[in-house]
């Protein structure tokens, strides 16, 4: 079995078993969901790329003046297609050498690194496959650093792990070392389901991809037509959810995980969670991180936030 597939046992297996069923968000991204999912950065409701991207285009050359950064590293890099902004103003200020793109696609990361190592000869590109949750040890390139993790894929862990994960950041920087985030901003809730429950139906897809990640890995005889997307907003805890409910009684094998699963008409996974963030509450949790947040910038509508931050003490 490949380590893929036994991280997803793994997580089949304690998802499956517990009250409410859920499985991670990484899961979506095969070669086909991650191909889906940059469908979906096109589609007229899906606004976070676009206003994360008006915001880039206006402040990378201020990024690249403020931090100077040698090395970029990008978490959850997908298609970089944002990234080029960012490389763009980096290496117009002179500082940049070399760009490690991390991504659990192998298929997306061997694309954007062709795609970067064409477009920027001279430039250093060290593609990492692998789990922003995990694989952050190791990061080559020289300092200063700029992290950036776009797009607004922090909102996919719960508030706990989201402190957890940005001190695994902060743990693998020096003082004086940045990060840039972007972070999706709460809005009225017609807004925010209509951009994960998109007209043309491409999102459904999408979430109904993970269903086949598990047949293709797990050997599970999962129908994905079975199973109904849905996107909630919960206004309590402020995320959307995308759920992916059973429309009949059905029963599915997955023998890669040693499991039978019995789901009842109606019963749902819970997919991804995709948090919205508020401005004081992302500088509050950068701060208990051991990040200072030094600019803070949305997009002319003030949908989507990017902030930088400096590492300062031990979070
Ligand atoms: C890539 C995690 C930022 O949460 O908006 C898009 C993924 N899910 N539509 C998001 C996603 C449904 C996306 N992130």
């Amino acid at each position: 079995m490949s380590d893929r597939a036994e991280a997803l046992r793994t997580d089949v297996r304690s998802g499956f078993s517990a009250a409410q069923k859920w499985l991670p968000a990484k899961w979506f991204y095969d070669a086909r969901g991650s191909a889906l999912f940059e469908d979906i950065t096109r589609l007229p409701e899906y606004y976070p790329t676009r206003a994360e991207r008006e915001t880039l285009a206006r402040e990378a050359g201020e990024i690249a003046r403020v931090t100077g950064a040698s090395t970029l590293v990008e978490l959850g890099s997908g298609s970089s297609e944002k990234t080029r902004l960012l490389l763009d103003g980096l290496r117009a200020h002179g500082t940049l050498r070399t760009f490690v793109p991390l991504d659990v696609s192998a298929s997306a990361l061997d694309e954007a690194v062709a795609a970067i190592r064409a477009d920027y000869p001279g430039l250093e590109v060290h593609g990492v496959v692998g789990d922003f949750t995990e694989d952050l040890g190791l990061l080559p390139g020289e300092p200063p650093r700029l992290v950036a993790f776009l797009g607004g894929t922090i909102g996919n862990f719960l508030p706990a792990e989201r402190i957890k994960f940005l001190r695994s950041v902060r743990a693998v920087l020096a003082e004086g070392e940045w990060l840039l985030l972007g972070t999706d901003l709460v809005k009225d809730p017609e807004t925010l389901v209509r951009a994960y429950d998109d007209a043309a139906g491409v999102t459904a897809e999408f979430n109904r991809n993970m269903l086949r990640v598990v047949n293709d890995l797990l050997g599970a005889d999962f129908d994905p037509g079975g199973f109904a997307h849905e996107a909630y907003w919960d206004a309590e805890r402020e995320w959307i959810e995308m759920r992916l409910r059973a429309t009949e009684e059905t029963t599915v094998h997955i023998p890669g995980a040693g499991m039978t699963v019995h789901f009842a008409e109606g019963e749902y996974i819970r997919t991804e969670i995709s948090a919205k963030f508020r401005a004081g509450g992302v500088a509050a949790e950068l701060a208990e991180s051991g990040f200072a947040v030094e600019r803070w910038w949305t997009d002319a509508e003030r949908r989507f936030g990017v902030s930088l931050s400096r590492a300062v003490r031990e979070g």
